[in-house]
């Protein structure tokens, strides 16, 4: 088979190679294009634009297929913990467990945050997004490390600034929404796990015990689990693309949890929940919203339905509307609005419209019915996907620093006026 593509443009053939990755994806590589050439590719939306050569996250939208390192998201979702497999995204092999207990006592080290940072905090209005508070509190954390802004220090710099914001971002987290409530925070438990230790902060108030319920803790995990990487989405490529100016890893990962933040991407999980709601308070005719949907006069879109990649199934949703009636079950939860999301779901799938794009309900369209589940309050579901992403987010942030790739700076088709005169005045 040809390694080359040819390009047939006023009477020359330019030449191009095709790169091959390991599972036989094929990219024609234009970098020299436009030297030789004069033409640039346009994408909007990068549909179809490879941005980087990545050895993370292998996923195959028409098998729905997602792997870690190579091992699939349904193994580590059933056998691994969240932890674990940050360490597999961040270090490229799942680590013997010496190397995994070592790693959960350096996170433990720094969880906590320094106590100028609650006055920081304590700025933010109540009624602030805990989307917004987070990606300060993380920006914030240059001030804290000033030696953090210089991604190019020691390999052992860039670890320690790894550890310390893996530890400190569910402190971050538990405090957004602390704030949000007006009560006191709460400090780090460092006795108990990731998961536990953030559901404390989160949850449990000065007057009373706190029990860690594990299944609650363990559904919290796999969904991190599930939510950890997903390789050039919106919010990692934004953490790629600022991190390639060599702003430091806080930096990047701040402005990644702000792409994440909208109802097209991390946000939809919020967003689903609103639309059930609404749906419910509306009568729950299912049909009318679907109408609403395909209807193209209409803004609305079915939320947690339809991937940009995945266009058979989303491999995470799979897992996810299983656990979410494990749960549900687990905890004698009865909500109402899961047999909504179930209804809408098996109208969806028989409907023309959607079979003809393609669209299936995608990780975002159960994890909130979870999350609500666990008592997680709905403002605060995309921070927990931002915790959820945060080791993928610094995996790809680490990997873009040793491949020492360029600067992103896409190109453009200029399309306003010519040049025009000044008028005089
Ligand atoms: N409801 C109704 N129609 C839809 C929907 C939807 N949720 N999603 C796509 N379509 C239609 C769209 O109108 C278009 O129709 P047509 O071809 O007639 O113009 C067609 O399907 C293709 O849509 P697109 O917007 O070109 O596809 P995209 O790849 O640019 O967008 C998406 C992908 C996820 C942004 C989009 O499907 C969407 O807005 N979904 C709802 C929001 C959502 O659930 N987002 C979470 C994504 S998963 C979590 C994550 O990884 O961030």
């Amino acid at each position: 088979m040809s390694d080359k593509a040819h390009i047939n443009f006023n009477d020359q053939t330019y030449e191009l190679p095709v790169i091959e990755g390991s599972e036989n994806e094929k990219a024609i590589d234009i970098s020299k294009l436009r030297g030789e050439s004069g033409l640039i590719t346009i994408d909007p939306g990068f549909k179809n634009t490879g941005s980087t050569k990545s050895e993370i996250t292998f996923l195959d939208g028409e098998k729905g297929i997602l792997r870690y390192r190579g091992y699939s998201i349904e193994d580590l979702a059933e056998k691994s913990s969240f932890i674990e497999v940050s360490y597999l995204l961040i270090y490229g092999d799942l680590p013997t467990p010496e190397q995994l207990s070592d790693f959960e006592n350096e996170i433990k080290l720094h969880t906590l945050v320094h106590e100028d940072i609650k006055k920081i905090l304590e700025g933010f209005p109540s009624n602030a997004h805990p989307m917004g508070v987070l990606s300060s509190l993380v920006t914030s954390l240059t001030a804290f490390y000033p030696k953090s802004l210089d991604p190019n220090r020691s390999a052992e710099a860039v670890d320690r600034s790894i550890i310390r914001i893996l530890a400190k971002m569910p402190t971050f987290a538990a405090w957004a929404y602390k704030n949000e409530v007006g009560h006191p925070v709460n400090y780090p438990d460092n006795n108990l796990d990731y998961c536990s230790n953030f559901l404390k902060m989160m949850f449990s108030l000065p007057s009373e015990n706190y029990d860690i319920d594990p299944v609650v803790a363990n559904a919290l995990d796999k969904l991190l689990i599930l939510h950890a990487d997903h390789e050039q989405n919106c919010s990692t490529s934004t953490v790629r693309i600022v991190g390639s100016s060599h702003a430091s890893l806080y930096a990047s990962i701040s402005a990644g949890i702000n792409a994440l933040w909208g109802p097209l991407h991390g946000g939809a999980n919020q967003a689903v929940i609103e639309m059930l709601e609404n749906i419910k308070k509306d009568g729950g005719d299912t049909k009318k919203w679907m109408a609403k949907a395909k209807d193209k006069d209409d803004p609305f879109r079915l939320m947690g339905f339809g991937h940009r990649v995945y266009k058979n199934f989303d491999p995470r949703a799979k897992i996810i509307k299983k656990a979410a009636d494990d749960v549900l079950e687990k905890l004698g939860v009865n909500d109402p609005i899961l047999d909504i999301a179930k209804g809408l779901e098996e109208e969806a799938l028989r409907d023309q419209y959607f079979v003809d794009r393609k669209l299936y309900p995608n990780v975002d369209f159960y994890s909130g019915i979870i999350y609500r589940a666990l008592g997680i309050p709905v403002e605060m579901f995309t921070v927990m996907f931002a915790i959820g992403r945060l080791p993928g987010w610094i995996a790809q942030w680490k990997e873009m620093r040793e491949n020492n790739e360029p600067i992103g700076r896409p190109r453009q088709v200029y399309t306003g006026h010519n040049v025009r005169p000044y008028p005089n005045k």
